[in-house]
């Protein structure tokens, strides 16, 4: 009798194509700033889950407790309390990347603030303050991230845009400014980088629910809900997914891009 191999010891067929080798992350040093807010922890989880070693940034202290939680949790992250704004503590921060780790595989420029303000009362305070963290500040770390990268060969840079970069609403100048900036310098950058294997893009997410919306608005809360096809707001780990895909293997040839994570808010009129 001739023995036949079993078909479960045969390796899976495509092994590289398989969405755990796709998908993976393992072993890859990612930043990622606001990571003590709603999206930036959501996203911190789900880059963790893929195998990432996490560096998690934010102003607020809690970081550093947050990501005590986290390590408790399992997961590979070390936190940084530092302001994206100030150029000193950007460059004292990727100089600690570069002690520790010697690479950096991805940037996530998460941080964001926001100013809700009628356009005849905007102070120009209010509106720098907006442009210097939710624009400049995805500069000045992606440019210091790229430097890094672009020397090792390879590197993503994924920054938060917003469903603000294609429509706007009352109250908002600063931050749909802001916003389109990120999703017109994501296009730069890619142009720039072009041929060094580093990648930008932005993710762009529709209402989602965190501190920084105002899901607590029942008028405004029924609007968002009633609107979406998916006829709910946004939770943080929706953004999960589009977050890898363009952090991984198989966002390889995606670059430039805005990818809006919205259940369908920009693609309906009444
Ligand atoms: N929530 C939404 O509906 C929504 C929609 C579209 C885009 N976004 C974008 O997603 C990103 C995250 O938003 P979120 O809803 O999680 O907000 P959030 O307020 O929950 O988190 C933002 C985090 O950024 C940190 N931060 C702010 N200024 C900083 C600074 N100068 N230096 C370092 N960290 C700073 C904050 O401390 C906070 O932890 C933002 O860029 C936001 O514009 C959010």
């Amino acid at each position: 009798m001739t023995a036949t191999a079993s078909p479960h010891a045969a390796p899976p067929p495509f092994a590289d194509l398989a969405p755990q080798n796709l998908f993976s992350l393992a072993g890859q040093v990612v930043l990622i700033t606001g990571a003590a807010g709603g999206i930036g922890g959501a996203l911190a989880r789900g880059f963790a889950a893929a195998g990432a070693k996490l560096i998690a940034c934010d102003l607020q202290p809690r970081m550093h407790e947050l990501a005590a939680q986290w390590r408790a949790d399992g997961m590979d992250v070390e936190s940084m309390v530092f302001d994206v704004t100030q150029e000193d503590d950007i460059a004292n921060a990727y100089a600690q990347v570069a002690q520790r780790h010697g690479r950096l595989d991805v940037l996530v420029n998460n941080a964001g603030i926001i100013v809700r303000k009628p356009f005849l009362e905007l102070q120009r305070q209010e509106w720098q303050k907006v442009m210097d963290t939710d624009l400049t500040a995805c500069f000045l770390m992606a440019q210091h991230a790229a430097r890094m990268m672009v020397a090792q060969g390879s590197g993503r840079i994924i920054h938060l845009s917003s469903i603000m970069n294609h429509v706007a609403r009352p109250n908002l100048v600063p931050y749909v400014v802001a916003k389109g900036g990120v999703s017109a310098l994501t296009r730069a950058m890619a142009a720039d980088l072009g041929g060094t294997g580093v990648t930008v893009n932005a993710l762009a997410p529709g209402y989602t629910h965190t501190e920084f919306s105002q899901a607590k608005d029942p008028e405004f809360n029924a609007f968002v809900s009633g609107w979406t096809p998916a006829r709910r707001w946004g939770q943080p780990e929706d953004l999960c997914g589009a977050a890898l895909l363009l952090a991984s293997g198989a966002g390889a040839y995606i670059n430039g891009q805005t990818l809006y994570v919205d259940g369908g808010f920009l693609a309906v009129t009444r």
